[in-house]
Protein backbone atom coordinates (compact mmCIF):
# COMPACT_ATOMS: atom_id res chain seq x y z
CA UNK A 1 0.00 0.00 0.00
CA UNK A 2 1.52 3.55 -1.03
CA UNK A 3 2.33 5.89 1.86
CA UNK A 4 0.75 9.21 1.42
CA UNK A 5 2.24 12.08 3.64
CA UNK A 6 -1.12 14.14 3.17
CA UNK A 7 -4.78 13.37 3.36
CA UNK A 8 -7.21 15.66 1.74
CA UNK A 9 -10.78 14.45 3.33
CA UNK A 10 -13.89 15.28 0.89
CA UNK A 11 -17.31 14.74 2.61
CA UNK A 12 -18.88 12.50 -0.02
CA UNK A 13 -17.88 10.64 -3.33
CA UNK A 14 -19.68 14.02 -5.71
CA UNK A 15 -17.62 16.86 -3.61
CA UNK A 16 -16.05 19.00 -6.23
CA UNK A 17 -16.14 22.28 -4.26
CA UNK A 18 -14.32 20.07 -1.68
CA UNK A 19 -12.05 18.89 -4.21
CA UNK A 20 -11.70 22.74 -5.39
CA UNK A 21 -10.76 23.96 -2.12
CA UNK A 22 -8.17 20.86 -0.81
CA UNK A 23 -6.82 21.33 -4.10
CA UNK A 24 -6.28 24.89 -3.96
CA UNK A 25 -4.77 24.40 -0.20
CA UNK A 26 -2.61 21.43 -1.18
CA UNK A 27 -0.88 23.20 -4.25
CA UNK A 28 -0.24 26.54 -2.15
CA UNK A 29 1.22 24.52 0.05
CA UNK A 30 3.39 23.06 -2.35
CA UNK A 31 2.28 19.54 -2.04
CA UNK A 32 3.17 17.17 -4.96
CA UNK A 33 0.55 14.49 -5.95
CA UNK A 34 2.73 11.09 -5.04
CA UNK A 35 2.43 12.85 -1.14
CA UNK A 36 -1.36 13.55 -1.46
CA UNK A 37 -4.51 10.84 -0.79
CA UNK A 38 -8.15 12.11 -1.10
CA UNK A 39 -10.14 10.44 1.02
CA UNK A 40 -14.11 10.20 1.28
CA UNK A 41 -15.43 10.95 4.98
CA UNK A 42 -18.13 13.02 5.90
CA UNK A 43 -17.50 13.32 9.56
CA UNK A 44 -13.92 14.29 8.94
CA UNK A 45 -14.60 16.47 6.07
CA UNK A 46 -17.34 18.17 8.79
CA UNK A 47 -14.13 19.44 11.26
CA UNK A 48 -11.99 22.48 10.02
CA UNK A 49 -9.02 21.27 8.17
CA UNK A 50 -5.74 21.19 9.95
CA UNK A 51 -3.24 23.75 8.73
CA UNK A 52 -0.49 22.48 5.99
CA UNK A 53 3.07 24.07 6.53
CA UNK A 54 4.43 25.64 3.08
CA UNK A 55 6.30 23.04 1.29
CA UNK A 56 7.15 24.32 -2.08
CA UNK A 57 10.87 23.62 -2.02
CA UNK A 58 11.07 25.61 -5.59
CA UNK A 59 10.30 28.46 -4.13
CA UNK A 60 6.67 30.57 -3.73
CA UNK A 61 3.82 28.69 -5.04
CA UNK A 62 2.40 29.64 -8.31
CA UNK A 63 -1.15 30.53 -9.36
CA UNK A 64 -3.05 27.75 -11.30
CA UNK A 65 -4.95 29.51 -13.90
CA UNK A 66 -7.88 26.64 -14.48
CA UNK A 67 -10.18 27.53 -18.09
CA UNK A 68 -13.79 27.02 -17.80
CA UNK A 69 -13.79 24.47 -20.17
CA UNK A 70 -11.27 22.99 -17.92
CA UNK A 71 -13.14 22.83 -15.16
CA UNK A 72 -16.04 21.78 -16.53
CA UNK A 73 -14.02 18.91 -17.33
CA UNK A 74 -13.15 18.27 -13.97
CA UNK A 75 -16.40 18.83 -12.36
CA UNK A 76 -17.65 16.15 -14.94
CA UNK A 77 -14.66 13.54 -14.28
CA UNK A 78 -15.02 14.06 -10.31
CA UNK A 79 -18.43 11.96 -10.60
CA UNK A 80 -16.88 9.19 -12.63
CA UNK A 81 -16.66 5.56 -10.46
CA UNK A 82 -12.59 5.19 -10.92
CA UNK A 83 -11.23 5.61 -7.52
CA UNK A 84 -8.07 7.46 -8.09
CA UNK A 85 -9.91 10.13 -9.96
CA UNK A 86 -9.22 12.91 -7.80
CA UNK A 87 -5.89 12.51 -7.55
CA UNK A 88 -5.47 12.36 -11.16
CA UNK A 89 -7.13 15.79 -11.33
CA UNK A 90 -4.94 16.95 -8.90
CA UNK A 91 -1.90 15.48 -10.87
CA UNK A 92 -3.06 17.73 -13.72
CA UNK A 93 -3.50 20.98 -11.86
CA UNK A 94 -0.11 20.32 -10.67
CA UNK A 95 1.31 20.11 -13.90
CA UNK A 96 -0.10 23.10 -15.04
CA UNK A 97 2.05 25.64 -12.65
CA UNK A 98 4.54 24.85 -15.05
CA UNK A 99 3.32 23.92 -18.33
CA UNK A 100 0.45 26.18 -18.32
CA UNK A 101 -0.46 24.94 -22.24
CA UNK A 102 -1.48 21.89 -21.19
CA UNK A 103 -4.83 23.30 -20.76
CA UNK A 104 -5.19 22.85 -24.57
CA UNK A 105 -3.27 20.08 -24.94
CA UNK A 106 -6.08 17.88 -25.56
CA UNK A 107 -3.63 14.63 -26.52
CA UNK A 108 -2.02 14.80 -22.91
CA UNK A 109 -2.41 11.59 -21.36
CA UNK A 110 -4.01 12.84 -17.80
CA UNK A 111 -6.01 15.22 -19.49
CA UNK A 112 -7.22 12.60 -22.22
CA UNK A 113 -8.28 10.23 -19.49
CA UNK A 114 -10.08 12.56 -17.65
CA UNK A 115 -11.63 13.85 -20.60
CA UNK A 116 -13.04 10.00 -21.84
CA UNK A 117 -13.82 10.11 -17.74
CA UNK A 118 -15.89 13.58 -17.73
CA UNK A 119 -17.53 12.28 -21.37
CA UNK A 120 -18.85 8.59 -19.54
CA UNK A 121 -20.27 10.50 -16.74
CA UNK A 122 -22.37 12.85 -18.75
CA UNK A 123 -23.78 9.56 -21.04
CA UNK A 124 -24.69 8.07 -17.10
CA UNK A 125 -26.25 12.00 -16.37
CA UNK A 126 -28.50 11.59 -19.48
CA UNK A 127 -29.42 8.20 -19.04
CA UNK A 128 -30.23 8.37 -15.93
CA UNK A 129 -33.09 11.53 -16.70
CA UNK A 130 -33.94 9.23 -19.38
CA UNK A 131 -34.54 5.82 -17.15
CA UNK A 132 -35.42 6.65 -13.47
CA UNK A 133 -38.87 5.15 -13.26
CA UNK A 134 -41.07 6.67 -10.38
CA UNK A 135 -43.53 4.22 -8.40
CA UNK A 136 -46.29 5.31 -6.25
CA UNK A 137 -46.02 4.98 -2.70
CA UNK A 138 -49.11 6.17 -0.22
CA UNK A 139 -47.37 7.72 3.09
CA UNK A 140 -50.15 7.64 6.30
CA UNK A 141 -51.04 11.45 6.64
CA UNK A 142 -49.59 12.50 3.42
CA UNK A 143 -52.69 13.61 0.93
CA UNK A 144 -50.11 13.29 -1.72
CA UNK A 145 -48.12 10.27 -2.96
CA UNK A 146 -44.45 9.54 -2.37
CA UNK A 147 -42.88 8.76 -5.61
CA UNK A 148 -40.28 6.35 -5.26
CA UNK A 149 -37.49 5.30 -7.84
CA UNK A 150 -35.04 2.81 -7.74
CA UNK A 151 -31.44 3.22 -9.76
CA UNK A 152 -28.09 1.94 -10.35
CA UNK A 153 -25.79 4.92 -11.37
CA UNK A 154 -22.62 3.16 -12.90
CA UNK A 155 -20.72 6.60 -11.75
CA UNK A 156 -21.46 9.41 -8.85
CA UNK A 157 -24.29 11.16 -10.75
CA UNK A 158 -26.92 11.54 -8.41
CA UNK A 159 -26.23 14.96 -7.25
CA UNK A 160 -25.63 16.38 -10.35
CA UNK A 161 -29.08 14.97 -12.10
CA UNK A 162 -30.79 16.10 -8.78
CA UNK A 163 -31.39 19.82 -10.09
CA UNK A 164 -33.01 18.25 -13.12
CA UNK A 165 -35.45 16.28 -11.37
CA UNK A 166 -36.39 19.01 -8.96
CA UNK A 167 -37.22 21.43 -11.75
CA UNK A 168 -39.17 18.77 -13.61
CA UNK A 169 -41.35 17.48 -10.67
CA UNK A 170 -41.62 20.34 -8.31
CA UNK A 171 -44.74 19.76 -7.29
CA UNK A 172 -44.56 16.04 -6.44
CA UNK A 173 -42.75 14.51 -3.68
CA UNK A 174 -40.55 12.22 -4.44
CA UNK A 175 -37.09 10.10 -3.08
CA UNK A 176 -34.57 8.68 -5.46
CA UNK A 177 -33.15 5.48 -4.20
CA UNK A 178 -29.39 4.41 -5.31
CA UNK A 179 -26.94 1.71 -3.80
CA UNK A 180 -24.65 5.15 -2.51
CA UNK A 181 -26.46 7.83 -1.79
CA UNK A 182 -30.55 8.57 -1.46
CA UNK A 183 -32.32 11.99 -1.91
CA UNK A 184 -35.95 13.19 -1.18
CA UNK A 185 -37.95 16.06 -2.38
CA UNK A 186 -40.74 17.02 -0.32
CA UNK A 187 -41.78 19.74 -2.61
CA UNK A 188 -39.75 22.58 -1.14
CA UNK A 189 -35.90 20.84 0.15
CA UNK A 190 -34.22 18.30 -0.93
CA UNK A 191 -33.06 15.88 1.78
CA UNK A 192 -29.99 13.40 1.24
CA UNK A 193 -29.71 10.44 2.69
CA UNK A 194 -27.30 7.15 2.85
CA UNK A 195 -27.26 4.45 -0.05
CA UNK A 196 -30.41 2.25 -0.02
CA UNK A 197 -31.12 -1.22 -1.11
CA UNK A 198 -33.08 -2.18 -4.10
CA UNK A 199 -35.89 -4.33 -1.84
CA UNK A 200 -36.39 -0.20 -0.37
CA UNK A 201 -37.68 0.75 -3.34
CA UNK A 202 -42.00 -0.24 -3.89
CA UNK A 203 -43.25 -3.00 -6.05
CA UNK A 204 -44.91 -2.06 -8.93
CA UNK A 205 -48.16 0.17 -9.02
CA UNK A 206 -50.85 0.93 -10.55
CA UNK A 207 -49.48 3.63 -12.85
CA UNK A 208 -47.06 1.19 -14.47
CA UNK A 209 -49.72 -1.05 -15.84
CA UNK A 210 -50.68 1.70 -17.81
CA UNK A 211 -47.44 2.46 -18.66
CA UNK A 212 -46.60 -0.71 -19.82
CA UNK A 213 -49.88 -0.55 -21.70
CA UNK A 214 -48.58 2.56 -23.53
CA UNK A 215 -45.77 1.76 -24.46
CA UNK A 216 -47.28 -1.76 -25.88
CA UNK A 217 -49.04 0.50 -28.13
CA UNK A 218 -46.51 2.94 -29.42
CA UNK A 219 -44.09 -0.10 -30.18
CA UNK A 220 -43.65 -0.16 -33.66
CA UNK A 221 -42.65 -3.23 -35.17
CA UNK A 222 -41.79 -1.39 -38.66
CA UNK A 223 -39.77 0.78 -36.84
CA UNK A 224 -37.95 -2.43 -34.61
CA UNK A 225 -33.84 -2.01 -35.22
CA UNK A 226 -32.50 -3.94 -31.98
CA UNK A 227 -28.96 -2.65 -32.28
CA UNK A 228 -29.88 1.29 -32.24
CA UNK A 229 -32.52 0.27 -29.01
CA UNK A 230 -29.92 -1.40 -27.05
CA UNK A 231 -27.23 1.24 -27.91
CA UNK A 232 -29.71 4.19 -26.69
CA UNK A 233 -30.90 1.62 -23.76
CA UNK A 234 -28.23 -0.34 -22.74
CA UNK A 235 -29.13 -3.90 -21.32
CA UNK A 236 -27.75 -2.88 -17.72
CA UNK A 237 -30.33 -0.57 -17.38
CA UNK A 238 -33.20 -3.36 -18.45
CA UNK A 239 -33.24 -4.68 -15.05
CA UNK A 240 -34.74 -1.62 -13.48
CA UNK A 241 -37.11 -0.58 -16.55
CA UNK A 242 -40.26 -2.32 -15.91
CA UNK A 243 -41.11 -1.77 -19.76
CA UNK A 244 -37.71 -4.04 -20.66
CA UNK A 245 -40.09 -7.03 -19.84
CA UNK A 246 -41.91 -6.36 -23.38
CA UNK A 247 -39.12 -6.10 -25.36
CA UNK A 248 -38.55 -9.77 -25.85
CA UNK A 249 -42.32 -10.66 -27.00
CA UNK A 250 -42.89 -7.66 -28.71
CA UNK A 251 -39.57 -7.87 -31.00
CA UNK A 252 -40.49 -11.81 -31.64
CA UNK A 253 -43.97 -10.83 -32.82
CA UNK A 254 -42.19 -7.60 -34.71
CA UNK A 255 -41.68 -9.96 -38.38
CA UNK A 256 -45.70 -11.17 -38.08
CA UNK A 257 -47.10 -8.17 -37.44
CA UNK A 258 -44.94 -6.18 -40.04
CA UNK A 259 -46.65 -8.73 -42.16
CA UNK A 260 -49.92 -8.10 -40.92
CA UNK A 261 -49.32 -4.51 -41.28
CA UNK A 262 -48.33 -5.13 -45.65
CA UNK A 263 -50.95 -7.35 -46.06
CA UNK A 264 -53.85 -4.90 -44.92
CA UNK A 265 -55.29 -2.91 -47.64
CA UNK A 266 -54.94 1.07 -46.73
CA UNK A 267 -57.67 2.87 -45.00
CA UNK A 268 -59.82 4.99 -47.59
CA UNK A 269 -61.49 7.99 -46.27
CA UNK A 270 -64.71 8.00 -46.40
CA UNK A 271 -65.88 11.41 -47.25
CA UNK A 272 -68.53 12.84 -46.09
CA UNK A 273 -68.07 16.24 -47.44
CA UNK A 274 -70.55 16.72 -50.39
CA UNK A 275 -68.17 17.86 -53.44
CA UNK A 276 -69.91 20.94 -54.08
CA UNK A 277 -68.65 22.33 -50.59
CA UNK A 278 -65.54 20.78 -51.07
CA UNK A 279 -64.61 22.25 -54.65
CA UNK A 280 -61.67 24.88 -53.96
CA UNK A 281 -63.16 28.33 -54.94
CA UNK A 282 -59.30 30.59 -55.09
CA UNK A 283 -61.55 33.68 -55.61
CA UNK A 284 -63.01 32.98 -52.43
CA UNK A 285 -61.63 34.89 -49.11
CA UNK A 286 -60.57 32.47 -46.31
CA UNK A 287 -63.80 33.02 -44.32
CA UNK A 288 -64.33 33.22 -40.87
CA UNK A 289 -67.90 33.68 -39.94
CA UNK A 290 -68.34 34.86 -36.63
CA UNK A 291 -69.73 32.66 -33.78
CA UNK A 292 -73.19 31.53 -34.41
CA UNK A 293 -74.97 33.97 -35.84
CA UNK A 294 -74.79 31.68 -39.19
CA UNK A 295 -77.00 29.16 -37.41
CA UNK A 296 -80.53 28.88 -35.84
CA UNK A 297 -80.41 29.64 -32.32
CA UNK A 298 -80.38 26.73 -29.68
CA UNK A 299 -84.10 26.73 -28.24
CA UNK A 300 -84.12 26.76 -24.60
CA UNK A 301 -83.92 23.66 -23.05
CA UNK A 302 -84.80 22.28 -19.81
CA UNK A 303 -82.24 20.31 -17.50
CA UNK A 304 -84.53 17.24 -16.95
CA UNK A 305 -85.41 16.96 -20.55
CA UNK A 306 -82.91 14.47 -21.76
CA UNK A 307 -85.01 13.12 -24.21
CA UNK A 308 -85.54 16.46 -26.00
CA UNK A 309 -81.48 17.34 -25.17
CA UNK A 310 -80.82 14.41 -27.52
CA UNK A 311 -82.82 15.22 -30.25
CA UNK A 312 -81.34 19.02 -30.48
CA UNK A 313 -77.80 17.04 -29.75
CA UNK A 314 -78.52 15.40 -33.45
CA UNK A 315 -79.77 18.56 -34.94
CA UNK A 316 -77.20 20.76 -34.15
CA UNK A 317 -75.00 17.82 -35.20
CA UNK A 318 -76.37 17.43 -38.82
CA UNK A 319 -76.02 21.81 -39.13
CA UNK A 320 -72.35 21.33 -37.90
CA UNK A 321 -71.23 19.19 -40.49
CA UNK A 322 -71.99 21.52 -43.65
CA UNK A 323 -70.19 24.26 -41.30
CA UNK A 324 -67.87 26.37 -43.41
CA UNK A 325 -67.66 28.85 -40.13
CA UNK A 326 -63.11 28.86 -40.99
CA UNK A 327 -61.36 27.20 -43.88
CA UNK A 328 -61.05 23.56 -42.05
CA UNK A 329 -63.77 21.64 -43.03
CA UNK A 330 -62.68 22.19 -46.65
CA UNK A 331 -59.61 19.80 -46.29
CA UNK A 332 -60.83 17.33 -43.69
CA UNK A 333 -63.12 14.10 -44.39
CA UNK A 334 -65.88 14.92 -42.07
CA UNK A 335 -66.77 17.31 -39.09
CA UNK A 336 -66.19 15.30 -35.90
CA UNK A 337 -68.83 15.14 -33.34
CA UNK A 338 -68.28 14.72 -29.63
CA UNK A 339 -69.64 11.36 -28.22
CA UNK A 340 -70.78 9.88 -25.71
CA UNK A 341 -74.67 10.31 -23.84
CA UNK A 342 -76.60 13.46 -22.62
CA UNK A 343 -76.11 13.80 -18.87
CA UNK A 344 -73.00 12.17 -18.71
CA UNK A 345 -71.64 13.15 -15.34
CA UNK A 346 -67.87 14.06 -17.21
CA UNK A 347 -67.18 16.32 -20.50
CA UNK A 348 -63.80 15.78 -21.52
CA UNK A 349 -62.91 18.72 -24.24
CA UNK A 350 -59.46 17.72 -26.61
CA UNK A 351 -58.00 20.07 -29.35
CA UNK A 352 -59.61 18.64 -32.28
CA UNK A 353 -59.68 15.31 -34.12
CA UNK A 354 -56.69 13.69 -35.69
CA UNK A 355 -55.99 11.42 -38.85
CA UNK A 356 -57.77 8.28 -37.33
CA UNK A 357 -60.66 10.52 -35.74
CA UNK A 358 -61.02 12.35 -39.44
CA UNK A 359 -61.10 9.03 -40.90
CA UNK A 360 -63.60 7.26 -38.70
CA UNK A 361 -65.57 9.96 -37.72
CA UNK A 362 -65.55 9.95 -34.12
CA UNK A 363 -63.29 11.32 -31.56
CA UNK A 364 -60.18 10.24 -29.29
CA UNK A 365 -60.00 6.61 -31.38
CA UNK A 366 -56.38 7.42 -32.45
CA UNK A 367 -53.44 6.86 -29.92
CA UNK A 368 -53.89 9.99 -27.37
CA UNK A 369 -57.84 8.63 -27.54
CA UNK A 370 -56.53 5.25 -26.31
CA UNK A 371 -54.43 6.07 -23.89
CA UNK A 372 -57.20 8.80 -22.66
CA UNK A 373 -59.43 5.60 -22.75
CA UNK A 374 -56.75 3.33 -20.70
CA UNK A 375 -56.52 5.98 -18.27
CA UNK A 376 -60.05 5.92 -17.70
CA UNK A 377 -60.54 2.65 -17.18
CA UNK A 378 -57.60 2.36 -14.58
CA UNK A 379 -59.50 4.90 -12.63
CA UNK A 380 -62.92 2.85 -13.06
CA UNK A 381 -64.82 5.46 -15.45
CA UNK A 382 -66.09 3.53 -18.40
CA UNK A 383 -65.67 5.63 -21.76
CA UNK A 384 -69.02 5.06 -22.17
CA UNK A 385 -70.03 7.33 -19.19
CA UNK A 386 -68.38 10.34 -20.34
CA UNK A 387 -68.96 12.91 -23.06
CA UNK A 388 -66.02 13.16 -25.32
CA UNK A 389 -65.38 16.17 -27.71
CA UNK A 390 -63.17 18.43 -29.19
CA UNK A 391 -62.93 22.06 -29.34
CA UNK A 392 -62.48 22.33 -33.11
CA UNK A 393 -64.73 19.58 -34.87
CA UNK A 394 -62.17 19.46 -38.14
CA UNK A 395 -59.30 17.83 -38.46
CA UNK A 396 -56.10 20.82 -39.73
CA UNK A 397 -53.29 18.76 -41.30
CA UNK A 398 -50.43 19.06 -43.75
CA UNK A 399 -49.48 16.37 -46.03
CA UNK A 400 -45.27 15.44 -45.75
CA UNK A 401 -44.22 12.91 -48.09
CA UNK A 402 -42.30 10.41 -46.06
CA UNK A 403 -39.89 7.33 -46.99
CA UNK A 404 -39.61 4.25 -45.72
CA UNK A 405 -36.67 2.14 -47.17
CA UNK A 406 -38.27 1.53 -51.15
CA UNK A 407 -41.91 2.43 -49.61
CA UNK A 408 -42.84 5.87 -50.21
CA UNK A 409 -45.79 7.37 -49.03
CA UNK A 410 -47.96 10.57 -47.77
CA UNK A 411 -48.64 11.62 -44.00
CA UNK A 412 -51.01 14.14 -43.02
CA UNK A 413 -49.31 15.83 -40.12
CA UNK A 414 -51.66 17.73 -37.28
CA UNK A 415 -50.88 21.25 -37.60
CA UNK A 416 -52.70 23.04 -34.24
CA UNK A 417 -55.70 24.86 -34.66
CA UNK A 418 -55.44 28.57 -34.76
CA UNK A 419 -57.29 30.60 -32.34
CA UNK A 420 -60.08 32.09 -35.00
CA UNK A 421 -60.42 28.70 -35.86
CA UNK A 422 -61.08 27.67 -32.73
CA UNK A 423 -63.47 31.01 -32.32
CA UNK A 424 -65.29 30.55 -35.27
CA UNK A 425 -66.13 26.53 -33.89
CA UNK A 426 -66.65 27.54 -30.23
CA UNK A 427 -70.75 28.04 -30.61
CA UNK A 428 -70.74 24.08 -31.20
CA UNK A 429 -68.79 23.74 -27.73
CA UNK A 430 -70.95 25.76 -25.64
CA UNK A 431 -74.62 24.13 -27.50
CA UNK A 432 -72.79 20.43 -27.02
CA UNK A 433 -72.22 22.07 -22.99
CA UNK A 434 -75.47 23.00 -22.84
CA UNK A 435 -77.21 20.18 -24.61
CA UNK A 436 -75.07 17.44 -22.22
CA UNK A 437 -75.02 19.27 -18.92
CA UNK A 438 -72.31 17.60 -17.63
CA UNK A 439 -71.61 18.14 -13.96
CA UNK A 440 -67.96 18.72 -15.19
CA UNK A 441 -65.36 19.37 -18.24
CA UNK A 442 -62.26 18.44 -18.20
CA UNK A 443 -60.13 20.50 -20.98
CA UNK A 444 -57.17 18.52 -22.63
CA UNK A 445 -54.97 20.89 -23.28
CA UNK A 446 -54.52 24.44 -24.13
CA UNK A 447 -56.84 24.71 -27.47
CA UNK A 448 -59.61 23.39 -25.22
CA UNK A 449 -58.65 25.16 -21.62
CA UNK A 450 -58.16 28.51 -24.23
CA UNK A 451 -61.42 27.46 -25.71
CA UNK A 452 -63.63 26.83 -22.48
CA UNK A 453 -62.35 30.04 -20.04
CA UNK A 454 -61.72 32.25 -22.72
CA UNK A 455 -58.58 33.73 -21.34
CA UNK A 456 -54.66 32.33 -22.83
CA UNK A 457 -53.95 29.12 -20.37
CA UNK A 458 -50.59 27.75 -19.35
CA UNK A 459 -51.57 24.52 -18.81
CA UNK A 460 -47.91 23.61 -16.58
CA UNK A 461 -49.30 26.67 -14.28
CA UNK A 462 -52.99 26.08 -14.26
CA UNK A 463 -53.23 22.06 -14.62
CA UNK A 464 -54.89 20.19 -11.94
CA UNK A 465 -57.49 22.95 -10.67
CA UNK A 466 -60.77 24.03 -11.00
CA UNK A 467 -62.03 26.99 -12.57
CA UNK A 468 -65.63 28.55 -13.22
CA UNK A 469 -67.46 28.37 -16.21
CA UNK A 470 -70.56 29.94 -17.54
CA UNK A 471 -72.55 27.29 -17.69
CA UNK A 472 -72.01 26.35 -14.10
CA UNK A 473 -70.03 23.27 -14.80
CA UNK A 474 -66.61 24.12 -13.71
CA UNK A 475 -63.71 23.11 -15.77
CA UNK A 476 -60.56 21.53 -14.79
CA UNK A 477 -57.46 21.97 -16.59
CA UNK A 478 -54.95 19.11 -17.42
CA UNK A 479 -52.50 18.03 -20.01
CA UNK A 480 -53.44 16.81 -23.58
CA UNK A 481 -52.68 12.86 -24.04
CA UNK A 482 -50.68 13.71 -26.58
CA UNK A 483 -48.70 15.83 -24.88
CA UNK A 484 -48.00 12.67 -22.48
CA UNK A 485 -47.41 10.88 -25.72
CA UNK A 486 -44.90 12.83 -27.05
CA UNK A 487 -43.02 14.04 -23.83
CA UNK A 488 -39.56 12.95 -23.72
CA UNK A 489 -38.87 9.27 -22.40
CA UNK A 490 -37.50 11.29 -19.09
CA UNK A 491 -40.46 12.92 -18.38
CA UNK A 492 -43.33 10.81 -19.66
CA UNK A 493 -43.77 8.59 -16.82
CA UNK A 494 -43.44 11.33 -14.20
CA UNK A 495 -45.91 13.18 -16.98
CA UNK A 496 -48.28 9.99 -16.57
CA UNK A 497 -48.60 9.85 -13.07
CA UNK A 498 -49.47 13.88 -12.56
CA UNK A 499 -51.95 13.49 -15.74
CA UNK A 500 -53.63 10.55 -13.78
CA UNK A 501 -53.71 12.48 -10.65
CA UNK A 502 -55.49 15.33 -12.24
CA UNK A 503 -57.97 13.09 -13.96
CA UNK A 504 -58.33 11.64 -10.72
CA UNK A 505 -59.16 14.95 -9.16
CA UNK A 506 -61.89 15.10 -11.93
CA UNK A 507 -63.99 12.62 -10.30
CA UNK A 508 -64.63 14.64 -7.61
CA UNK A 509 -65.88 18.40 -9.13
CA UNK A 510 -65.83 21.07 -6.23
CA UNK A 511 -69.47 20.49 -4.30
CA UNK A 512 -70.06 17.43 -5.64
CA UNK A 513 -69.83 13.67 -4.06
CA UNK A 514 -66.92 12.45 -5.42
CA UNK A 515 -68.30 9.91 -8.85
CA UNK A 516 -68.76 6.29 -7.84
CA UNK A 517 -65.61 4.40 -9.41
N1 LIG B 1 -56.75 14.68 -30.02
C1 LIG B 1 -57.81 15.45 -29.72
O1 LIG B 1 -57.67 16.52 -29.16
N2 LIG B 1 -59.01 15.00 -30.02
C2 LIG B 1 -59.23 13.84 -30.60
O2 LIG B 1 -60.37 13.52 -30.84
C3 LIG B 1 -58.10 13.05 -30.89
C4 LIG B 1 -56.87 13.50 -30.62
Amino acid sequence: MLFHAHEAVLAHEADFDGFRREARRHLAAGVAPHDLAFVVDAERAAAPPAPLAAEDRDGPARPVHVSPSLLALLAAAALHAEPQRFELMYRLLWRLRDQPGLQHDPLDPDRLRLGLMAQAVRREQHKMKAFVRFREVAEPGQATPLHVAWFEPAHHVLEAVAPFFVRRFAGMRFSILTPLRSLRWDGRTLHWAGGADRADAPPADAGEALWLAYYAHIFNPARLKLAAMENEMPRRYWRNLPEAVLIAPLAAAATTRMGQMLNSPGTAPRRRIPEAARAPDAARPVAFASGSQAWPPLPRVLPQAAPRRQVLLAERRTLADGCRACPLGEAATQTVHGSGPVGARLMFVGEQPGDEEDLRGEPFVGPAGRLLAGALQQLGLPQDGVYLTNAVKHFKYEVHATHHGAMRGKRRIHKTAAQQEALACLHWLEEEIALVQPQAIVALGRTAARALLGREVAVGEDRGRWWPHASGSPVLVTLHPAAVLRAPAAEREALTAAWMQDLARALAPPGLPPAEA
